[in-house]
């Protein structure tokens, strides 16, 4: 059976890596998503510990299917009772390419009526509680081959539950940590978010340099599988925490706004990190960093049009002259602005066209 791991566009090789550190080999790595084989305590491993995946789905069954009386079939085969709990309800997406059924909305709706009746005639009455976040259950079908996986993650991944507040443009957490893992910052040399709002980048900064693992703040859905042993996975979870360590690292973050800082200081708090991080409430434009790493995600949007948005840019773009690192921004001047050397990566984020500007 797989695993399949969905990420952002442009983090797909930065997690294809995470993976193979983690002693996985991912195969079949598309732009947005790739697949791991596993083994039973593989989706506790890899919910706790990637830093760079959205969601990680279980494969349940798979099958050749060319009608729908046979998906019907098929999904009611699937022994749901494992993974969804009496009081869950299921969410069912799908994605179809080039198959005979070619229908997702009744693909979703056969596949819904299989798990409700298969999970009823079992002699179960369900009281579903709209407490609980539904069960997503996810179909494939490729060339008329049927996958069926169910979400193991429950919320995405980049949610590691430690912000306690943002400002108005959070970076999600794990494009964060893509952008640390994108410049290969290493640890022992200064890292600098001059313009930091609610801390997230600097925070999994932190976070990797001291070896805690992402998902040991937050709840998974996989906690309501049926086969689920909460003792040992406090076990794994205790294992990990004796594995962080702390060292004098350097790095700072500084925002303009007073509040931002005071708000990212709490979340740092909440990460665990507050005292590996140096706060200072700073102008960009007084800010002198050398022979570092500068990883920021600037102001940008129509919002802000009369702010002098060029010359907050120019002065950024000149502090790479001596630093390594990237930023991330939609801002569309930013193009014309990068006069040496800079790879740059697009992301498609909800329409919204976001690029990260990596220097060489
Ligand atoms: C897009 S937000 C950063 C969001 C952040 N990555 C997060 O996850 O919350 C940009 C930040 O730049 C700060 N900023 C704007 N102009 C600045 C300046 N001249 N110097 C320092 N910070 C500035 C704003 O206060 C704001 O918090």
């Amino acid at each position: 059976m797989k695993l399949l791991l969905s990420c952002f566009e442009w983090t797909a090789p930065i997690l294809a890596n995470e993976l193979k550190i983690l002693g996985y080999k991912p195969f079949d790595n598309f732009s947005t998503w790739m697949y791991v084989q596993w083994n039973e305590k593989d989706i506790w491993t890899l919910n706790l510990n990637s830093r760079i995946a959205n969601k990680i789905f279980c494969e349940v069954g798979n099958s050749t299917i060319n009608n729908f009386d046979q998906l019907f079939d098929f999904a009611y085969g699937i022994d749901w009772e494992k993974y969804v709990a009496k009081w869950h309800k299921v969410k069912v997406d799908a994605n179809i390419f080039n198959s005979t059924i070619d229908s997702k909305k009744y693909t979703q709706s056969i596949v819904n009526k299989a798990i409700l009746k298969k999970l009823v005639w079992d002699g179960r009455q369900r009281f579903s509680d709209p407490k609980f976040r539904p069960v997503n259950i996810l179909v494939q079908i490729i060339e008329n081959k049927c996958t069926i996986w169910v979400n193991t993650s429950g919320d995405s991944l980049h949610n590691r539950w430690y912000r306690v507040w943002t400002g108005d443009a959070p970076l999600k957490e794990n494009l964060a940590a893509s952008l640390i893992r994108l410049c290969n910052w290493h640890y022992k040399t200064p890292l600098l978010d001059p313009m930091c709002g609610s801390g997230t980048i600097c925070i999994e900064a932190a976070m990797i340099a001291r070896n805690i693992a992402p998902g040991l703040n937050r709840n998974f859905a996989f906690e309501s599988f049926a086969d689920f042993d909460k003792e040992e996975f406090e076990n794994m979870k205790k294992e990990l925490k004796s594995k962080i360590f702390q060292w004098n690292y350097e790095i700072v973050w500084q925002d303009i706004n007073p509040k931002m800082i005071e708000i990212a200081e709490m979340n740092a708090k909440s990460a665990w990190v507050a005292d590996t991080i140096k706060f200072e409430c700073k102008d960009l434009f007084k800010t002198k960093q050398r022979n570092g790493f500068i990883v920021t995600n600037p102001p940008y949007g129509k919002r802000l049009r009369n702010y002098n948005l060029d010359g907050l840019y120019e002065k950024l773009i000149d502090m790479y002259k001596w630093n390594l690192g990237c930023f991330i921004t939609s801002y569309e001047n930013a193009d014309k602005m990068v006069w040496y050397d800079f790879k740059i990566k697009n992301l498609n984020n909800n329409g919204e066209a976001v690029k990260v500007y990596l220097k060489k």
